[in-house]
């Protein structure tokens, strides 16, 4: 397996090799070691297209390629299933922002260190016009994947940490409250090219 940016803590690539595959993570960031690639993918696609991968995981990572087209065209090549992770800033409206800022305030007042951006207006104006809408992506991935799995999912506790964070927004989402802005989507590809046999990656 090949995964995409997978950061600094090289993402699932432990936990998919103690799973037992074979995995390579590649991301400019990627922690030290044989079983990553320290430079990005599009870079890598000499390397990546001798392999022969079964799948490409994207945590997180998909939103931010440039250019996209070429990115994805580059993917589908490598590999015949695409796993993404994914987040959708586009999705993130007035209601979703006052209960993510003002879960932030609380989770601060008692203590606690959320990961996220205490503000998201700063954290867009840093951000969001570098990243591809839901809709732009998701256009992109099935014009080149048929789509597998597409589930809208929580996110914004993943920036909250908070004991209780995911229930709560997984149930106010649920209740119409604010859109989900995470999103699970797999693909498989039919343009893969295998220069060589099907390897063990
Ligand atoms: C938001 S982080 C996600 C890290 C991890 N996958 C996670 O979910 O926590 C995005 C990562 O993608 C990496 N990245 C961005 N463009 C990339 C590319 N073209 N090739 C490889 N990695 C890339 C960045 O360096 C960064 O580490």
């Amino acid at each position: 397996m090949l995964e995409i940016g997978c950061g600094r803590e090289g993402g699932l690539v432990e936990p998919l090799v103690a799973a037992g595959y074979d995995v390579l993570g590649v991301d400019p960031n990627a922690p030290e070691g044989d079983r990553f690639l320290r430079t990005t993918f599009q870079e890598a696609r000499d390397e990546l297209s001798q392999a022969g991968f079964g799948a490409v995981v994207a945590g997180r990572v998909l939103h931010h390629v440039e250019p996209l087209d070429e990115s994805l065209d580059l993917l589908a090549s490598l590999a015949p299933l695409l796993v993404a992770d994914e987040f959708a800033a586009n999705r993130l409206d007035p209601a979703a922002q006052d209960w993510y800022e003002g879960q932030y305030r609380m989770l601060r007042a008692a203590g606690a260190t959320p990961t996220g951006p205490s503000s998201l207006d700063d954290w867009r104006s840093r951000h969001q016009d570098r990243l591809h809408s839901d809709d732009v992506l998701l256009a992109a991935l099935r014009a080149r994947y048929d789509e597998l799995v597409f589930e809208r999912v929580p996110y914004l506790h993943r920036w909250l940490e908070g004991p209780s964070s995911e229930d709560l927004e997984r149930s106010l989402i649920s209740a119409g409250a604010f859109p989900a802005i995470g999103y699970l989507w797999a693909g498989s590809s039919t343009s893969t090219t295998r220069s060589s046999p099907a390897a063990d990656r």
